[in-house]
């Protein structure tokens, strides 16, 4: 099962926002939150006019999420407003389905102020936790400085590059680093 929360996380600057697992209810909150990231986030795959807008397809995405063992979609939110999400997306396939692939993002305004970090600590906890989860993937363009920094001091390392595998809108072609965190019992 991928729940989480609700919990309360506390930032830097004192302000609060509870973190909990999505719920079909929330699926026109998430499109939402989706489109802002898409808008304001120059270093992810899903650009402006590309996430889906059909809120069925979002609250079975959201029913998977919690269902499958090791999956997860949880929503920070500060006074009613989603201001973070995270993921942690199980592939479909048997054999690479105990290694997890986790993505996150902010609002613009809640950036740079602690939650990554808070995001960070629960789901490697939460990972180490769940049996189904042996390893954490996720995909970082090395130019997002903040995130790979973030991703570093918790441990990921750096397992592939994928060289100009990412084209930002103004034409400059990107690496694409692959990085993991081993999270299993036995040693990797
Ligand atoms: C990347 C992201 C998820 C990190 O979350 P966050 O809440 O900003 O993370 P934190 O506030 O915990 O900061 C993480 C580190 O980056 C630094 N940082 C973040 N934003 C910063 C800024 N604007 N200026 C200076 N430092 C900044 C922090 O100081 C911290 O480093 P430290 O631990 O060495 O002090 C967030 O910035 C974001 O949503 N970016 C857009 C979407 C995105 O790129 N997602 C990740 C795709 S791989």
């Amino acid at each position: 099962m991928g729940l989480i929360g609700p919990i309360t996380l506390r930032v830097r600057d004192g302000a609060e926002v509870t973190l909990a697992s999505a719920t079909e209810a929330d699926a026109p909150d998430v499109l939402a939150f989706r489109n802002l990231l898409s808008t304001t986030a120059d270093f992810i795959a899903t650009a402006p006019g590309e996430v889906d807008p059909d809120v069925e397809l979002q609250k079975k995405q959201i029913r998977e999420f919690r269902e499958k063992p090791g999956g997860l979609l949880a929503l920070a939110r500060y006074e009613g407003i989603v201001v973070g999400a995270m993921s942690m997306n199980v592939p479909v396939k048997r054999r690479l389905a105990h290694a997890v692939e986790f993505g996150m993002g902010m609002s613009p305004a809640w950036r740079g102020r602690g939650l990554g970090t808070l995001f960070m600590e629960r789901m490697v906890a939460w990972a180490r936790e769940n049996p189904a989860i042996l390893k954490v993937t996720l995909g970082v363009i090395p130019d997002n400085a903040h995130a790979l920094r973030l991703y570093t001091k918790f441990g990921f390392v750096e397992e592939a590059r994928q060289k100009r595998q990412f084209r930002d809108d103004r034409g400059n072609l990107l690496d694409h680093v692959m990085m993991g965190l081993w999270v299993g019992d036995q040693p990797g």
